[in-house]
């Protein structure tokens, strides 16, 4: 995510957003930038790759003032340059943007149309110049804020700074967390409390489609149509290491809860629904995936078993047959695979050298090449014909969580894309896919709202030595994540079979001792699993299970169950895996273990 920091006071601001900058490093960034108002004009300067190198540019061409804002940021739209750095200068005017303006393609060509001309590929540059579109020094900053934002459609986190009004910032949230933090005589805008929380205690957290004119003494907050609203301050008084988290104890767990906002994000002017269609990039929908004979997904760790999902879920709705490999097993194994055939490689990183090498296996036997990435142009997006980006934002726990339920968004995206070209689906059929896919988030929400009870459950299972996790089709992939999550934080030995499969050996290990874990909601297979789950009770095994609301009779049996909401079979996974990160974290932090690092592990793994 992408970071954001204003001030405006009395203090020269540059030292104050440059630290404030260096305090939201942690987040991830390519690139940083800082904007001030000076001499009744704007200057600026950006550097791409590290904070060092803004900072080394500034020891170079230094700049001062009262009055300015700053942000580091982190590609979606536009590869990591100096040129789509923010701040975006044109104009009187300079903004920093964090979030996705869905509508910039046609906002672009009409400022073209309009005589502007575009200096970045990003999709924050078109609000700045619809701020100087819209500006005239009578009616004054706050309104052309206004009217601009009402020709956007998206998400936002906006400040920016005008030169003919060097005493404001303007700030605007839409979908994308922004406060306020008050000082004597200053005041400051930012995405998160850590920039700020050197200077300030006492916070406004806007919400939702307001706008707020700040100046050193006052802020004025007002909704789009300039009605005035009120939001009541509040104090925090994390210590910076809270704040970086959110409060969070660990990032692990600050990113299970960002999973709905996350996916949000991966959806975000991908669906539409009305026309049962899924609006891909140009490229990706250029390649026609559809079209291939077999596709071929190869991933290592977590984002392997997003690809045993995608297998399931590609193969049931577009009927392309589907491979699914681990990296270093295809690598070595001389692959069958060819010019019919699409190869997609996921990977959160985009650095595994792994899943590099069978790009680069794939690429030499002239398979088209498709990639599903977290990170803009890292090593596999640039070695890709075309990617599709996750948009979960950096991830920071070694364990990863919202970086694969957004791969798994994304490929029920490609999915519903592939049935929808290939006519293996109808149209309404598609258009309840993705009404589900939209209610995901809202869902995840209210399962969120349960880590409570599970820390319970994960209080009296920390003792246990091994876990079995079952699951049968499209949770089957689902089991073997909730084992490997287990594995990497707990340090307690799980593993995952086909429920199906459970009879063909894993049942000589259960025993009162035993917890097993069974993914059983309402679906195609759910009679079936149910007699796997007599064969765990009649053998005295701890049953944890998750279950379809209302399902009281699975809920009786069980030591625990958890409830997912009765839906699509194929949207399931995104409720069950958040049971099961969940468990997880709760045994490894009850365990006094080191979740967001544990022992051994990488997060990104660039060697073989
Ligand atoms: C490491 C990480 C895992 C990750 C795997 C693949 O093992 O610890 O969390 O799933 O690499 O990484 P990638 O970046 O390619 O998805």
């Amino acid at each position: 995510m992408c970071g954001i920091i204003g001030y405006v006071g009395s203090r020269d601001c540059v030292q104050i957003i440059q630290s404030g900058l260096s305090k939201l490093a942690y987040r991830g960034y390519d690139s940083a930038g800082i904007a001030v108002c000076h001499e009744g004009d704007i200057d600026l300067r950006r550097a791409h790759g590290k904070l060092e190198n803004l900072v080394a540019r500034l020891a170079l061409e230094p700049m001062r003032g009262h009055t300015g804002i700053g942000h580091t940021r982190w590609a979606t739209h536009g590869r990591p340059s100096e040129s789509n750095a923010h701040p975006h200068r044109y104009g009187r005017f300079a903004i920093v943007h964090n979030g996705i303006i869905e509508n910039f393609l046609e906002l672009r060509q009409e400022l073209i149309d309009r005589g502007h001309t575009f200096a970045s590929e990003t999709d924050t540059e078109i609000v700045v110049h619809l701020l100087a579109e819209y500006y005239s020094p009578e009616r004054g900053f706050a309104a052309a804020m206004h009217d601009a934002l009402r020709r956007v459609r998206g998400s936002y986190a906006i400040v920016a700074i005008c030169a003919d009004f060097p005493d404001e910032i303007i700030a605007a949230r839409q979908q994308s967390p922004l406060l306020l933090a008050l000082g004597e005589g200053e005041n400051f805008a930012a995405s998160d409390i850590a920039a700020v929380l050197a200077h300030s205690r006492q916070f406004i957290f806007l919400e939702d489609g307001d706008i707020a004119r700040i100046t050193p003494s006052s802020i004025e907050i007002t909704d789009i149509s300039g009605k005035p609203v009120t939001r009541a301050p509040k104090s925090i008084e994390w210590d910076i290491s809270a704040a970086e988290k959110q409060g969070y104890p660990h990032y692990m767990l600050k990113e299970i809860f960002e999973q709905p906002q996350k996916i949000t994000d991966t959806f975000r002017g991908r669906i539409l629904e009305e026309e049962g269609l899924v609006n891909l990039d140009e490229q990706i929908a250029a390649m026609h995936i559809e079209q291939s004979k077999r596709l071929q997904i190869v991933a290592c760790g977590t984002s392997y078993h997003a690809g045993l999902l995608g297998k399931y879920v590609i193969e049931s709705l577009a009927r392309i047959p589907v491979d699914v490999d681990v990296a270093s097993e295809f690598r070595y194994r001389n692959p069958i695979i060819g010019p019919d055939d699409c190869f997609i490689a996921i990977s959160q990183s985009g650095e595994t050298a792994d899943t590099y090498a069978c790009l680069k296996i794939a690429r030499e036997r002239g398979a088209k090449i498709l990639s599903i990435c977290n990170v803009m142009d890292s090593t596999i997006p640039r070695a890709s014909d075309a990617t599709f980006y996750t948009r979960a934002d950096p991830e920071i726990g070694v364990a990863s969580t919202k970086a694969f339920t957004t791969q798994l968004a994304s490929l029920l995206l490609l999915a519903i894309h592939c049935a929808r070209a290939k006519n293996t689906i109808t149209k309404d059929r598609a258009k309840s896919l993705l009404a589900s896919l939209r209610s995901v988030p809202t869902h995840m929400e209210s399962i969120l709202a349960h880590s409570d009870q599970v820390r319970a459950a994960a209080q009296k299972l920390l003792r246990a030595n091994s876990f079995l996790y079952l699951g049968r089709n499209i949770h089957y992939p689902i089991a073997l994540e909730g084992a490997l999550k287990l594995k990497e934080i707990s340090y307690i030995h799980a593993e995952a079979y086909p429920s199906g499969e459970m009879k063909h050996g894993p049942i000589a290990l259960i025993d009162d001792r035993l917890p097993v874990i069974v993914i059983a909601p309402k679906n195609s297979t759910y009679e079936k699993t149910l007699s796997n789950l007599q064969e765990v009770k009649a053998r005295g095994g701890r049953l944890i299970s998750i279950v379809t609301e209302g399902d009281d009779m699975l809920t009786r049996v069980s030591e625990y169950a958890f409830a997912i909401p009765d839906c699509d079979e194929l949207i399931q996974p995104f409720f069950s895996v958040l049971y099961l990160q969940l468990l997880a974290y709760h045994i490894a932090d009850l365990l006094g273990n080191d979740v967001d690092q544990p022992r051994n592990l990488a997060k990104s793994v660039t060697v073989e």
